[in-house]
C-alpha cells in the first residue's frame, strides 16, 4: 500500500485545446490548475531581436509607437506568429503612463527612459497628477484590437511597480546604484511614501485599464527591487506595490509579480498580492518554490544570456527548468529577464518548441 492520495483528488489536464483565454494554459498555470503543456512566453519578446520589429519601428520613436493602436497591435502579434508562444505581452513601456500624465521624458535607444526634470522635492508631486482613462483612450483601443485578433491566446497587460518607476523619476534615468532614490527613501520617508502612493495609483489604474479592456493576465514589473534589503523592501516598497496589485484583485485576472535579483525578496513580493512570482536566473525554480510554499505559481527562469551559447547548452537548461517547473505548484516558462536585443530569434522559436514537446501531458 502506498500513502499517495487517490488519483481522483487531482483534477485532470484538459484534453481539448483552449477555446477561451480563460481556459488557456497560461491562465491555468497561474491559477495552479493542470495544464495541457507548460505555457511559455518571453519578457521583451516583441522588440529588437525581431527584424520585422526593427523594420516597423525604423521611423517611429519608441514612445510614439506605444500610442498608435494599429502599430501596437502589429508589434504585439509579431512574436506570437513567429514563435508560437502561449501569450502576447502588450507592446508598451513602464513609462507610458508617466508620459500620459505629462511627465517630460523620452526613451533613448540603448539607454532607456530619461526624465527631463527629475523628482527632487515635495513641489514635484504637483507634476504627478492622477492617471485617468481619458488620458489613454488608445491603450483601451489597442487592447481591444489585440484581444479580438488573439482569440484564445491570452494578452498580458503590465505596469511598472512604484519602486522601479520612482527610481527612473528620481535618478532621471537608468541607475546602477539607485543612490538618489535610496537617499530620498531614507532621508525623507514621508515624501518617499507620498511619491510611491501616487505611483501606486498610476500603476494600478494602468493595470486596470488593460484588464477591463480584455487582458487576461497582468504583470507588475519591479525590475530594480533587487537593489533593496528585505527590511527596506517591506517597509518602503511592498505596501505600495500591494496597492497597485490590489487595483485588479476583483477582476478575475491572475497577477504576476516580477523583479530581478530578488531571491531574498520572493516571499515579500508574493505577499504583496499575486498569483505568480517571477523568478530571475540567479535562483533555481526549486529553491524559489521552497521559499514560496504551495500557494504560488512561479514564472521563469532561463538566463537570457544563455541563448547565445551552443544549442546543446540551451536545450539542457530548458529541459531542466521544465522538469523543475513540473514540481512547482504552477509553472510559466520564461526567461529570467528580458530577451537581449542581439538574440537569434530562431533560438527563441526552438525553445518554445522544446518546452511544448517535453511538457506535453
Ligand atoms: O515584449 C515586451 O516585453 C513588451 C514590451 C515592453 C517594453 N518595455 C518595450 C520596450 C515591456 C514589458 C517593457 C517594460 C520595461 N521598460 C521595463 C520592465 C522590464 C525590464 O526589462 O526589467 C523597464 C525597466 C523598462 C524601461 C526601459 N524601456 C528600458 C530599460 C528600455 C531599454 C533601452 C534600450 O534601448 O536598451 C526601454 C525601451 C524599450 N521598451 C524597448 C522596447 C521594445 C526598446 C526600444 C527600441 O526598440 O529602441
Amino acid at each position: 500500500m502506498t500513502s499517495a492520495a487517490p488519483e481522483t483528488a487531482v483534477p485532470a489536464a484538459p484534453t481539448t485545446p483552449a477555446s477561451t483565454s480563460r481556459d488557456s494554459d497560461l491562465v491555468r498555470a497561474a491559477l495552479r490548475l493542470p495544464v495541457r503543456r507548460t505555457p511559455v512566453w518571453f519578457m521583451r519578446q516583441a522588440g529588437r531581436s525581431l527584424p520585422e520589429y526593427r523594420a516597423l519601428r525604423a521611423d517611429v520613436p519608441m514612445l510614439e509607437s506605444c500610442r498608435r493602436p494599429e502599430l501596437v497591435t502589429e508589434i504585439t502579434l509579431q512574436p506570437v506568429r513567429r514563435h508560437g508562444v502561449d501569450a502576447a505581452i502588450f507592446f508598451s513601456d513602464i513609462v507610458v503612463p508617466l508620459a500620459a500624465i505629462g511627465v517630460d521624458l523620452d526613451i533613448v535607444p540603448g539607454t532607456g527612459p530619461v526624465v527631463a526634470d527629475p523628482f527632487r522635492a515635495r513641489a514635484d508631486l504637483d507634476r504627478l497628477p492622477e492617471l485617468t482613462p481619458d488620458l489613454v483612450p488608445d491603450i483601451t483601443q489597442s487592447v481591444q484590437l489585440l484581444v479580438a485578433e488573439l482569440g484564445a491566446t491570452p494578452l498580458i497587460g503590465f505596469a511598472g511597480a512604484p519602486f522601479t518607476l520612482a527610481s527612473y523619476l528620481v535618478e532621471g534615468g537608468p541607475s546602477r546604484n539607485h543612490e538618489r532614490t535610496k537617499a530620498l527613501m531614507h532621508g525623507d520617508p514621508q515624501l518617499w511614501h507620498d511619491l510611491c502612493a501616487r505611483l501606486a495609483g498610476i500603476a494600478g489604474t494602468f493595470l486596470r485599464i488593460q484588464a477591463l479592456a480584455g487582458a487576461s493576465v497582468v504583470q507588475l514589473f519591479d525590475s530594480w527591487a533587487g537593489a533593496l534589503s528585505v527590511a527596506d523592501y517591506e517597509r518602503h516598497v511592498q505596501p505600495h506595490s500591494a496597492v497597485a496589485l490590489a487595483a485588479v484583485a476583483d477582476l478575475d485576472v491572475p497577477r504576476i509579480h516580477f523583479g530581478v535579483g530578488t531571491g531574498e525578496l520572493l516571499p515579500s513580493m508574493a505577499a504583496a498580492g499575486t498569483e505568480v512570482v517571477g523568478v530571475d536566473f540567479r535562483v533555481s525554480l526549486t529553491d524559489a518554490v521552497a521559499r514560496l510554499g504551495p500557494s504560488y505559481a512561479v514564472q521563469g527562469n532561463l538566463d537570457p544570456a544563455l541563448l547565445f551559447a551552443p544549442w546543446d547548452v540551451v536545450e539542457r537548461r530548458t529541459r531542466d527548468i521544465v522538469e523543475e517547473g513540473r514540481r512547482a505548484p504552477g509553472h510559466v516558462f520564461n526567461l529570467g529577464h528580458g530577451v537581449l536585443p542581439g538574440t537569434d530569434p530562431g533560438v527563441l522559436t526552438r525553445v518554445v518548441e522544446l518546452v511544448h514537446e517535453v511538457s506535453t501531458r
